[in-house]
């Protein structure tokens, strides 16, 4: 996910582009540039916005573009920042979205005398409007997107065309409509500051922009878009009108599932090669991380252990550089979203040190983790700006998912049904984020104690451990997650009316035991919430609060009940009033030990 934005109008261009970059860096802020004025000028670099500002010469014109930049195809470098040009250096796109076709566009074009300076799959773009370019912008812009497969939000500027040409396609993308100036950008709070009259693009939309006029075209014909009036303030349409990051957040996971599973291609062609790891057949697995990592990995051994069926160590990296064993059999994966954090990299560093090979689980291309890395793994959950994460960890257990699925022993039939419910997963967590006003109201009782318990069993007691570390993290309630089949082995003594529990009862092999559990903890009085399947009448007998969740494979349990999670520590913190997106002592990536 990046942020694009275009400007044509009477007053000069750069500090104009420059400012709405900035209000487009919680999309992706690991590098940017512009291209100003009828020459297209071009300047971009691996900085901040705040530091191009300052660094960027002095760029002459009425008419730019501009990006900022999170890294999907190429890290993060000064040839792979946008904009990007074609062979004259005359036409300069600024992209936001994934081209799945570049590299046989890019063979393609390089055969017909085209040459590539970035790794970008954006850069085929450019070339291919160049090739089709016979003085009129629009169409050859048109002609170039149908060859085009994939999501896109582009901005094209060209020497001497006294306009911008904008399309859309699975990217967001909207028009700032102005007095004898527009403004084109990938979201409303770049454009805020300007006008508060905005267009819409719909996909397959082309926009026509100059000073006086917009067209809006589609299949060669003109269409017509109506104009609204944006009454939030610039903070919040960084939030898209949510009133924290997080809640935002948590409800972009549908399109991250789909955004995470889309990129990898096919289940034919596994995400990484598991076999390379190692000469001798899979015999077990090492999976490290932190935090809330370290609870995809908890799961990440259940799924392969099931699926898979060899022994799986899923380890705290932290602890891991201390104490941990390595074999040279052992294939080890390492999970982290920033692709950042300390204890990971060190863990990285010493397996590659003892001659293990690494798969790296990263959201950030070009982070640490994916330069030690032998493979990588990239989730597509973009830019994670509140410190708890959450739409990164669903995006770990889709890459998990993914990574086991092509190497399981279990029937043609069980497969494609697993595949089947992979690719329903983004409805169903729809359909609890629906039910966010049960949990809000839950959440609402678990505001007033101070002590929580948080149990299940199987694969998915990682995510009770997941419950608590939200809570504890935004809502600063102590909370533990538990096994619930050792809670009788000593925390019973802390339950009673003063120390609820929520209960998570999947309809596995496990079922039966959490319903005894579940007895017993009532018989000490403690409230329990119960996250249960629609449909189970029995556990609502037992309990005080019930929230329910869409069926699907018990496999697929954990995606489901986290998004559970999420609700009930967020609704939680809001209740006690808590900063949520910043919570006090917390960093969204600790980069020392
Ligand atoms: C912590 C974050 O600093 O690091 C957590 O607050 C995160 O949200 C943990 O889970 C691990 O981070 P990463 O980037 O390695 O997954």
């Amino acid at each position: 996910m990046c942020g694009i934005v275009g400007y044509i109008g009477e007053r000069q261009a750069q500090s104009i582009l420059l400012n709405c970059l900035h209000r487009l860096e919680y999309r992706g802020y690991d590098s940017c540039g512009i291209a100003v004025g009828s020459d297209v000028e071009v300047y971009k670099d691996v900085v901040r916005v705040k530091v191009l500002e300052k660094t960027s010469p002095s760029l002459t014109g009425v008419i730019g573009i501009g990006h900022t930049r999170w890294a999907t195809h190429g890290e993060p470098s000064q040839v792979n920042a946008h904009p990007h040009c074609d062979c004259t250096g005359k036409i300069a796109v600024v992209h936001n979205g994934v081209i799945n076709n570049f590299q046989k566009l890019r063979q393609q074009l390089t055969s017909e005398g085209h040459n590539f300076i970035s790794e970008t799959d954006t850069e085929v773009i450019p070339h291919l409007i160049e090739k089709y370019y016979d003085g009129d912008l629009e169409k050859a812009v048109e002609t170039a997107l149908r060859e085009v497969d994939g999501s896109y939000a582009i901005i094209v500027l060209m020497a001497g065309e006294p306009k911008l040409v904008a399309a859309r396609k699975d990217s967001p993308l909207i028009i700032g409509v102005g007095d004898r100036e527009n403004f084109i950008a990938s979201d409303v709070p770049a454009i805020l500051n300007y006008t508060s009259r905005v267009i819409y693009l719909e996909d397959d939309d082309i926009g026509v922009v100059t000073t006086e006029s917009i067209k809006v075209r589609r299949d060669g014909a003109e269409v017509n878009r109506k104009e609204h009036k944006i009454l939030w303030s610039v903070k919040d349409a960084q939030k898209a009108g949510y009133e924290h990051f997080m809640l935002k957040e948590i409800h972009e996971q549908p399109k991250v599932i789909r955004d995470t599973i889309s990129g990898y291609v096919s289940m034919a062609e596994p995400i990484a090669d598991l076999a390379l790891l190692g000469d001798a057949g899979l015999e077990d697995m090492l999976i490290l991380a932190c935090g809330t990592s370290y609870h995809a990995a908890l799961i990440g051994k259940y799924i392969i252990e099931e699926l898979i069926r060899i022994p799986v160590r899923a380890e705290l990296a932290s602890e891991f550089n201390y104490w941990g064993q390595t074999s040279a059999r052992s294939r080890t994966i390492v999970i982290t979203q920033s692709g950042e954090t300390a204890d990971a990299l060190k863990a990285m560093k010493r397996l590659k040190g003892e001659g293990c090979r690494v798969v790296a689980i990263t959201n950030v291309v070009g982070s640490t983790a994916s330069r030690i890395a032998d493979q990588i793994v990239y989730t597509r959950a973009g830019p994670e700006i509140s410190v708890a994460a959450t739409k990164s960890f669903i995006a770990q257990l889709m890459a998990l998912y993914w990574l086991t699925l092509p190497y399981s022993k279990i029937d043609i039939r069980r497969l494609d049904s697993l595949v089947t419910g992979l690719r329903q997963l983004p409805s169903k967590v729809q359909q609890v984020l629906d039910n966010e006003a049960v949990i809000s109201e839950c959440a609402k009782q678990l505001s007033k104690y101070q002590d929580v318990f948080f149990i299940s069993r199987g694969i998915n007691f990682p995510v009770a451990l997941e419950g608590a570390l939200k809570l504890k993290e935004i809502s600063y309630i102590h909370a533990e997650g538990y096994a619930a089949g050792e809670l009788k082995h000593g925390p019973f003594a802390l339950l009673g009316s003063d120390t609820p529990v929520v209960a998570i009862v999947a309809q596995d092999n496990t079922y039966e035991a959490m319903l005894t559990n579940i007895k017993e903890i009532k018989a000490r009085r403690s409230p329990v919430i119960a996250v249960v399947e629609e449909g189970d009448e029995e556990v609502g007998e037992l309990v005080d609060s019930v929230i329910s969740v869409p069926q699907v494979d018990a496999i697929f349990s954990p995606v489901i009940n986290t998004v559970v999670m999420q609700l009930l520590a967020y609704y939680t913190a809001k209740q006690r009033g808590c900063p949520i997106d910043f919570p006090r002592n917390l960093a969204k990536s600790v980069t020392v030990e």
